[in-house]
């Protein structure tokens, strides 16, 4: 019989529980991904209740969210480190947990195997191009869920420069007005800024910044507007007419999006 979301919620927290450490700065480590998971979860229960799904895709979607970076607690254990390039595929990683630790048994096979493929896809650069529907639309949940708890971490990170961190601004140049003229073009042209081209700590905030061409759903938008999330990442802009350009292109692709959903506000 299919289990309920409870279930699964209870059975993530006694396997994060198996990975306990008693040294509390490696403790730390794991609870950051613990709540990372439940906030992502919340999120995605967000965008999934006000989108028209098929009730199985609503569950895939669910626990795509629940199990995105189920890997993470092993990959942590194995490799004392959150960086796949230098341990391994953490999404592959988790899809294969789920199958080995049996955990969605009593579902059919096409959740199961669908909860898989949203847990090995959350986490490409890009989504290939032949995946069925439904798991292409509860993997962008998850990976719009996703997106939406990491930006307001990073944007606090460009803030408390007191506490730079090379986990999180990726060991780029921090020059307060260099940026690279490729990520700019890119913002401005409505595309995405490639991690691989950044060299500055602005180029890092340009491609945050682009994100509001890829998020994929209008729910997400919104949350990114009524969180303010957004804005305070375009404050840490430096002060360069080409910047004013940026927070405009940004303002105004917000503003298309979320049309709708403005005017019913007022
Ligand atoms: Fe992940």
């Amino acid at each position: 019989m299919a289990q309920d979301i409870a279930f699964y919620k209870d059975w993530f927290a006694q396997y994060v529980a198996g990975y306990a450490q008693e040294d509390i700065e490696t403790q730390r480590y794991l609870d950051l991904k613990r709540d990372h998971t439940l906030r992502v979860f919340e999120n995605a229960s967000l965008i999934a209740e006000t989108l028209p799904l098929p009730e199985q895709t609503l569950k895939i979607a669910l626990l795509g969210a629940l199990f995105h970076d189920v890997g993470r607690f092993e990959q942590f254990s194995l490799y004392h480190t959150y960086s796949d390039r230098d341990s391994v595929n953490h999404g592959y990683l988790g899809s294969r947990i789920l199958r080995s630790e049996n955990v969605l048994a009593e579902e059919k096979k096409e959740i199961r195997q669908s909860v898989r493929a949203v847990v090995a896809l959350h986490n490409r650069l890009v989504l290939p191009r032949a995946i069925p529907q439904h798991i292409r639309e509860a993997t962008n949940i998850v990976r719009d869920s996703d997106k939406l708890d990491i930006f307001p971490i990073l944007v606090a990170n460009f803030i408390h420069d007191g506490s730079k961190n090379d986990v999180v601004t990726m060991g780029l140049q921090d020059c307060p007005s260099a940026y690279s003229p490729n990520a700019l073009s890119n913002v401005l042209n409505g595309e995405s800024v490639r991690y691989a081209e950044m060299q500055y700590v602005n180029d890092f905030k340009l491609l945050l910044s682009s994100w509001v061409f890829n998020l994929e759903f209008s729910t997400s938008m919104q949350i990114l507007y009524k969180r303010g999330y957004m804005e305070s990442l375009l404050d840490t802009l430096p002060d360069l007419p080409e910047m004013k350009k940026v927070k405009h292109a940004v303002r105004n692709e917000m503003q298309r999006v979320l049309a709708g959903y403005l005017s019913e506000e007022e």
